[in-house]
């Protein structure tokens, strides 16, 4: 039976070479098969949702499309007995937001295993507050750990640190007990970082070593690091014996150029970081973890909110690096 029912979204069109993105109608039956309907009340914005709304074909293949990789909301309808009306859920990765009509929206249908049922002590709005960027901050420092990090005097850097990945990997580390170096280019985010809980504030020159040496005295006890390129070969350089560097993201290069020494004479471990494939046994884990023990006390801090009409500004901003803290889209 046709279900004609109207919600808003944004979509992001293909029109003579450009990407075009407007707020518009859609109805249920413009949505994938799945089998979770999902009353979306909250998003959020992550970079790779800047790179889906701007045509970046690695990330969306098919235009028009609707990006946003995390939804928060209560389950409309379900033909999985898992789920039934009413239940609060979160819903991050996967394809969602990539090939599949994401959360910029008031409503999206998906497969039921990427559902995750909203944990207590999280709110659905604190939930997007995380989004993608607290669960892959999770995830890195839960990888870290299962290598034996335990908190200690040694430093942890997390590099990008004003950016989603790197304030929710600050927030937390301080959280679980850690002592955090926050690397950035916004200087003038002295105070923020502080608040979230880093002890030391670098300028991200400090941590991008042009020397091209090979290895530099040992400092780092564990890194977050959100910018790769030379910064993570730097961030490699710099770490103690048997230490660990979690790798999630790209924003200052995709191109890792590094020397085979610090594995080789330090042990030191890269440890890749992929939060849109995750188990769901990890997944269930982490999201307990980030509603109790790795809950920041300054969640709110980190927040911004908008529309669906301001987030046109927040995605240009997003990709020049100019975003502090995290967007939360309110679809109320
Ligand atoms: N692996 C995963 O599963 C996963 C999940 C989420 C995100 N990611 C990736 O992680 C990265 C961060 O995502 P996000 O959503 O946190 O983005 P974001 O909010 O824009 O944060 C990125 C931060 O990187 C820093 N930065 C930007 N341009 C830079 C440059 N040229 N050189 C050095 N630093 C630069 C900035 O922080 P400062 O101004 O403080 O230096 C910026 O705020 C992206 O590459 C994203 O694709 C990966």
């Amino acid at each position: 039976m046709a279900d004609n029912r109207k919600f808003i979204a944004m979509i992001v069109s293909e029109e003579n070479g450009k990407f075009i993105r407007r707020i518009g109608e859609k109805s249920i039956d413009d949505l994938p098969a799945g089998e979770v309907l999902i009353r979306v009340k909250y998003s959020s914005l992550n970079y790779k949702d800047a790179l889906s709304a701007s045509g970046n074909k690695g990330v969306t293949r098919r235009y028009p499309h609707t990006p946003g990789i995390d939804a928060a909301g209560i389950v409309e309808e379900s033909s999985d007995r898992d789920f039934k009306p009413g239940d609060k859920v979160i819903v991050t990765g996967f394809d969602l937001g990539m090939n599949t009509s994401g959360g910029f929206q008031q409503f999206i249908r998906v497969p039921s295993d990427w559902v995750v049922n909203l944990p207590e002590g999280l709110s659905l709005k604190e939930s997007m507050i995380n989004g993608t960027a607290g669960f892959t901050a999770a995830l890195a420092l839960f990888k870290l750990e299962s290598l034996g990090l335990v908190p200690s005097n040694d430093e942890i850097l997390v590099t990008g640190a004003t950016g989603g990945v790197g304030s929710m990997a600050v927030a937390i580390l301080a959280k679980a007990g850690y002592r955090v170096t926050a690397s950035t280019g916004k200087t003038d985010k002295e105070n923020y970082l502080r608040t979230l809980g880093a002890k030391v504030i670098l300028d991200r020159k400090d941590v991008d070593d042009p020397t091209g040496k090979a290895l530099q005295p040992t400092r780092w006890g564990g890194v977050i690091d959100s910018v790769g390129g030379n910064t993570l070969a730097t961030a490699l350089k710099y770490t103690k014996y048997n230490c660990s560097v979690a790798a999630c993201g790209l924003t200052q290069s995709p191109l890792l150029n590094t020397w085979v020494y610090p594995f080789i004479l330090r042990g030191v471990n890269l440890l890749g970081i992929d939060s849109a494939h995750c188990s769901m046994e990890i997944r269930e884990l982490l999201w307990n973890k980030l509603a109790n023990e790795w809950k920041p006390s300054a969640l709110d801090l980190m927040k911004q909110e908008c529309t669906l009409e301001g987030l046109n500004e927040k995605i240009d901003a997003i990709l020049k690096g100019k975003i502090t803290g995290r967007v939360v889209v309110d679809l109320e």
